[in-house]
């Protein structure tokens, strides 16, 4: 048996937790920072704690004689949480403090593009004051503005969408330099980009890049694409692991910036990247271009959260994903360790209402398993706690619920009509994977690509 420490409670780790004990070596324990009855069920032994007091986390892994970690989220990654537990002789899946800037310093990672002229930046700058981001502000275009530390993929805001004047625009980077939004005092602005974005998941063992199928996730509360951004309301991934407006080119021009930018850190700090590497891009054209290519929006280091939950449930049943994390870890992970079914895969999620700004928090929720499963859907636990024997909510997303079928249509509907089993205050988008959305997905790439065609077929003639 490999006795397992898993990081996080959301419903990213309880897809985790489900793929880890899919292996019968799995010995689960769970670090987490409230109750997931999904993870509990799994898990050998659990303990609440607080999960970016990283001591706290490496006691409960001294004490469980824990050998290998997988640490879900974010912030204990950028907190330093695995250079300690390699202190300790524990293997990890998750890069190092200094790597996980790639995440935690959005300025770090457009840095180390421009430096090893790796293809994917838009234009940029990274601002330390609030004045000369203003000074610059008046003489930009559409822009988006993005506090450089995390912010749970709230921080960003857009102009044309969240900020509609140069007022707002200047209000808001007051706001992110005097409430410390992101907390390290520094702010990108960037070229506003328009486009389709894209999320690909990799497996990275210091050199290599193995690649999970792509997802599409949906990051405005509402349906249609509107309303602020939140952390992803639901995903999909459809049967040949590409999406419909993304071609295999595109799919290995991404790729090939992932495998540039594990090289590139690994030169630049002699340390090499050992975990999850999600590089969110956008099919968009700069300003400069005449067609779309592919764009980095940012780098996470971990899975995406829904992502997670389109995925892992694909594994294929001759993969081992404990054997994935541990050569991870070692660094030898070689594509014959892992495969995935080609299935499509919607996920929804069932959030509080009032999501993501006023979130009704602590209500009781019910989740028929049973009836859910009755479905064909999968049921994943995410920012709920158990109080006087009870599921309640807290003021993040809920429960995620996935369809797996031939077609993206088809795990649509599974995931849809297992909405119904899960009563409380609780709301959805409908539209996420429906063929309507996608057929919008796919003209507004073909107006972006008519659009640049004609840009480039006008002669342009000097007076
Ligand atoms: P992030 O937190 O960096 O993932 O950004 C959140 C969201 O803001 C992204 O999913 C995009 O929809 C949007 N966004 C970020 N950067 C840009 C950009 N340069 N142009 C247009 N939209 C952007
Ligand atoms: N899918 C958004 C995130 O995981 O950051």
């Amino acid at each position: 048996m490999t006795r397992v420490l898993l990081i996080g409670s959301g419903a990213r780790e309880h897809a985790i937790a489900s793929a880890l004990t899919r292996s019968e070596e799995t010995e689960l324990y769970a670090a987490m920072s409230s109750r997931n009855p999904g993870i509990l069920r799994l898990a050998k032994e659990a303990r609440v704690l607080q999960i970016t007091d990283s001591r706290a986390v490496a006691d409960f892994a001294k004490q469980s004689r824990i050998e290998l970690a997988v640490i879900g989220p974010e912030a204990p990654l950028v907190n330093g949480t695995v250079d300690i537990l390699k202190e300790l002789g524990i293997a990890c899946v998750g890069p190092t403090r200094r790597l996980a800037s790639l995440e935690g310093d959005k300025a770090f990672c457009r840095e180390l593009l421009r430096k090893h002229r790796i293809p994917g930046n838009p234009f940029y700058a990274v601002f330390t004051d609030p004045n000369s981001a203003e000074d610059f502000l008046k003489i930009a275009g559409s822009v988006a503005i993005k506090p450089a530390g995390l912010t749970g993929g709230k921080g960003v805001k857009v102009s044309g969408e969240d900020l509609a004047t140069i007022e707002s625009e200047i209000a808001y980077v007051k706001e992110v330099f005097s409430r410390n939004i992101g907390g390290v005092q520094k702010l990108l602005v960037e070229e506003r980009l328009d486009g389709e974005e894209y999320s690909l998941q990799a497996f990275v063992d210091g050199n290599n890049v193995h690649v999970m199928p792509l997802v599409q996730d949906h990051k405005r509360a509402y349906e249609n694409d509107s309303g602020p951004n939140t952390g992803g309301m639901g995903s999909y991934s459809d049967k040949d692991h590409l999406l419909p407006f993304v071609s295999e080119r595109d799919l290995e021009a991404s790729r090939q910036i992932m495998t540039d930018v594990v090289q590139a850190v690994k030169n630049d700090t002699g340390e090499e990247y050992r975990g999850i590497l999600y590089g969110q891009f956008m099919l968009a054209k700069s300003s400069n271009e005449e067609k779309p290519s592919p764009k980095l929006i940012e780098f996470n280091c971990r899975f995406g959260d829904p992502e997670a939950m389109n995925v892992l449930p694909l594994v294929s049943e001759e993969t081992d994903f404990l054997v994935v994390c541990q050569k991870i870890a070692e660094g030898s992970l070689s594509s014959r360790h892992v495969s995935f079914e080609h299935k499509a895969t919607v996920c929804k999620y069932l959030v509080p209402s009032g999501y993501p700004e006023k979130a009704i928090a602590g209500e009781a929720i019910s989740v028929d398993k049973e009836a859910i499963g009755g479905e064909g859907a999968l049921v994943f636990y995410a920012s709920v706690d158990i109080k006087d024997g009870r599921i309640v909510t807290s003021a993040s997303r809920t429960v995620g619920l996935v369809g797996i079928a031939d077609s993206i249509e088809d795990a649509e509907r599974v995931a849809e009509n297992a909405t119904k089993h899960v009563k409380g205050q609780l709301r959805h988008r409908r539209d996420i994977g429906t063929a309507n959305l996608i057929r919008k997905r796919i003209e507004h790439m073909k107006s972006l690509e008519f659009n640049s065609a004609l840009t480039t077929s006008v002669p342009v003639r000097s007076q």
